[in-house]
């Protein structure tokens, strides 16, 4: 039977009827926008109106969309190969991903490990964990210590370390193993440092470290949980107490990664480097899904030496090369600079252009209904007393000309790197004009 819907409203009537969307009811469905293409900073929709994309497609489309570099990448490899298994099997475009990985990640890093996303990322990251224990002979270190608030994807054992407050571990109560929590930091980002911060983790590692296989944090910027950027000074304190207290620190950078908070890897804000790293989201520049685990020698060497000396993991689409070919070319495009280069005074100096731009959220700070304004790299938050109505102020936002998707009490963007200042002005205003015209203060 061949199925080809005449109309929009004929995909969308079936989208509505049998498609979930993220977080969302089949009965009681939240909108849904018809996009039927993108390129650059700008969403198509099916009637033709053009929206200035403010979430790069959650913090992956980091160049824009439709970039003829990838497209090319991808064309390319595909007509090479698109899949082959990785058991067996190696390919040079999963090299050639690997040793650029190894060349823009610290010099402690020597293994990698492609996943096909984020969460499962994170899920090997945890596994390399408790394996480099058991391997070590410390089969009690089987707990994992991490902050409130964060968030490192939806699969049982990324649930298990997410905020222990959200809806899903009180949904799934009895399912989720239990680790253990500290408050999260207070010290914010730009603030000065305060010693008693570090109070809560330090007792909670002391109690407990015996059974704690790894730490693992959103280095500065909590993404999910809440959008909250603390204190470099934290992570460093973290990284010396899992030393003192031999245990394995992991960074989750998959929101973070590939110079969103104004430095390559948000780790680099307090100069400290953990022993597992995961990247994902933007690795791709948006085109694709993939991500890489990435790991010291002590800790794969460790892993390979124990009485099952294999990691085990080995998802169908690990190493996938379209999406390492890709992968490559989004890296090569964020580093060149000069003449011709998508960013020819650097992507650093393009995020420095952003967190300008951006400051002009601040215009809302005195409205009754704002809580707070917060700014990071390409990062802009307007955290308001309250929930949002998300369906109704994403309709004024697009009645702009704007994609924004906020969620719960949060107004926030992370717009694609190419976006133009007067484009991000334009952003800006459409989130200004959408807060200050709801209720005037
Ligand atoms: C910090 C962090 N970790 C992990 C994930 C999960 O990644 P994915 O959705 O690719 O599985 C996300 C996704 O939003 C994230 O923000």
């Amino acid at each position: 039977m061949q199925i080809k819907f005449k109309t929009t409203q004929d995909w969308l009537t079936f989208d509505k009827d049998h498609l979930w969307h993220p977080y969302t009811s089949m009965k009681d469905p939240l909108p849904c926008y018809p996009v039927v293409g993108a390129k650059d900073v700008y969403l198509e929709l099916a009637d033709g109106q053009k929206l200035i994309d403010g979430m790069s497609s959650w913090w992956s489309a980091l160049h824009g969309y439709n970039q003829e570099k990838l497209n090319e990448a991808l064309v390319e490899q595909m007509q090479k190969m698109s899949h082959v298994m990785f058991g067996g099997i190696a390919h040079q475009p999963a090299s050639e991903l690997g040793a650029r990985l190894l060349q823009i990640t610290p010099d402690c890093f020597e293994h990698v490990f492609l996943a096909d996303s984020g969460s499962i990322s994170v899920e090997v990251a945890l596994k390399m964990a408790l394996q480099y224990w058991q391997s070590s002979g410390q089969k009690d270190k089987h707990s994992f210590l991490t902050i409130r608030g964060g968030y490192h994807g939806d699969p049982f054992t990324c649930m298990s370390v997410g905020d222990p407050d959200n809806a899903q571990h009180s949904l799934f109560p009895r399912a989720i193993t239990k680790h253990h929590f500290v408050e999260r930091p207070q010290t914010r980002f730009h603030e000065n440092w305060d010693e008693s911060d570090i109070d809560a983790f330090t007792h909670a590692l002391e109690s407990k470290h015996a059974n704690i296989a790894a730490v693992i944090v959103e280095p500065i910027v909590q993404g999910a949980g809440g959008m909250h950027f603390y204190h470099p000074e934290y992570l460093r304190r973290v990284r010396a107490l899992c030393d003192t207290h031999n245990v394995l620190l992991i960074f989750d950078e998959i929101a973070t990664g590939f110079g969103r908070t104004g430095k390559l890897f948000a780790m680099e804000h307090a100069n400290i480097t953990p022993d597992i790293l995961c990247v994902g989201k933007a690795l791709t520049g948006g085109m694709m899904t993939l991500a890489a685990t990435i790991t010291t020698r002590n800790v794969a060497m460790t892993i390979s030496s124990g009485e099952v000396p294999v990691l085990m993991h080995g998802p169908t689409f690990m190493g996938n090369p379209l999406a390492c070919a890709v992968a490559c070319a989004s890296i090569d495009l964020l580093l060149q600079r000069g003449e011709g280069a998508l960013y020819p005074q650097g992507w650093a100096h393009q995020i420095c252009c952003i967190e300008q731009g951006l400051q002009d959220l601040r215009a809302t700070i005195d409205h009754k209904d704002v809580k707070d304004v917060r700014i990071l790299g390409g990062i802009g938050v307007v955290e308001m007393h309250a929930p949002v109505n998300v369906t109704s102020i994403q309709a004024a936002l697009v009645s702009k000309g704007v994609w924004v998707r906020p969620f719960g009490n949060l107004i926030y963007i992370m717009p694609p790197y190419t976006i133009s200042d007067e484009q991000l002005k334009t952003l800006c205003g459409a989130i200004i004009e959408v807060i200050q015209s709801a209720d005037p203060a």
